[in-house]
């Protein structure tokens, strides 16, 4: 399969993405929070922040299809001025809540401590591309036999298994976690390769902006999507293409030959 890592500044590289051939963008922009990349990328704030995020979806949006989609991951400091403007160019689909299943420790004094990321799922248009059956959810045995009065017997949604809802409760990666790289920001496998699967057709392109240590790029190679993304950091690019390199193509993802995958999810 055909993927594709840079080394370079997306916007220097997006001009090379012919308009009209993605399937799938992942955005997994700075923050504008002054986390460290090994680059100044993230002490952006305020209005510069604001500027950068509109600079970006106007580079990226001429080159989805007409039936893609584009997920961007947000905290609650810039969710709401940058799903406004994306409301003006695209349709909003959903609002996603990562909740990061974050254990109470101590936290804000002030506040509520806050354990989410604000995903916003946009689509170009309203025939945009989503396969519910790639990602739906089995009931576990309990739920099954709670339901086995005979008004539920044979009903196919129980057989074939829940759609996700809003609201994704996966833990954030920890320092002992076999999936971590070296970056502080990176996202769990399962979170992206629901996006993927379910926002993506077998062998649709897939643009990630700002790869980090390549999750998107990684899932794309395990489930048969064509891949291009940006890094400026080289050591996060050169993880990105170890991430790759070990990735096990499979199969029976790849041939997107339907049924519920979510017995590979560590997702509710
Ligand atoms: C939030 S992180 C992405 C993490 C990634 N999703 C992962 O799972 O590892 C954002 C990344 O974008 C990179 N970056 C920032 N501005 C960029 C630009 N203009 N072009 C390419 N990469 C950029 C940063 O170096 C950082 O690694």
């Amino acid at each position: 399969m055909d993927i594709s890592l840079h080394n370079e500044d997306f916007f220097g590289g997006v001009g090379r993405i012919a308009d009209a051939s993605v399937d799938l963008v992942i955005a997994d922009p700075p923050y504008g929070l002054g986390k460290d990349y090994g680059n100044d990328s993230d002490r952006r704030y305020g209005e510069d922040y604001l500027a950068f995020s509109r600079r970006w979806i106007d580079a990226v949006l001429p080159k989805l299809k007409a039936s893609g989609s584009l997920y961007v991951f947000l905290t609650w400091q810039h969710a709401p001025e940058v799903f406004s403007y994306l409301k003006t160019r695209m349709l909003m689909v959903n609002e996603i809540i990562w909740d990061r299943r974050v254990p109470s420790m101590g936290g804000s004094t002030r506040r509520f401590s806050s354990v989410h990321d604000n995903i916003g799922f946009f689509a170009a248009s309203r025939d945009y591309y989503f396969d519910l059956d790639r990602i739906r959810i089995p009931y576990d045995a309990q739920t099954k036999k709670a339901r086995s009065r005979s008004i539920f017997v044979g009903k196919k949604w129980l057989e074939i298994g829940y759609n996700p809802k809003d609201v994704w409760s996966v833990a954030r990666l920890h320092r002992q976690d076999a999936e971590r790289e070296d970056h502080p920001t990176q996202k769990p496998l399962a979170i992206i390769e629901r996006m993927l699967l379910a926002s993506s057709p077998p062998g649709g392109l897939v643009l990630d902006p700002f790869m980090g240590s390549g999750t998107a790029a990684a899932a794309a190679a395990v489930h048969g999507r064509r891949f291009v993304g940006f890094e400026l950091n080289g050591d996060y690019l050169a993880i990105a293409r170890e991430r790759v390199a070990a990735a096990q193509p499979s199969q029976s993802k790849a041939a997107g030959n339907g049924g519920s995958t979510v017995d590979e999810f560590r997702l509710v």
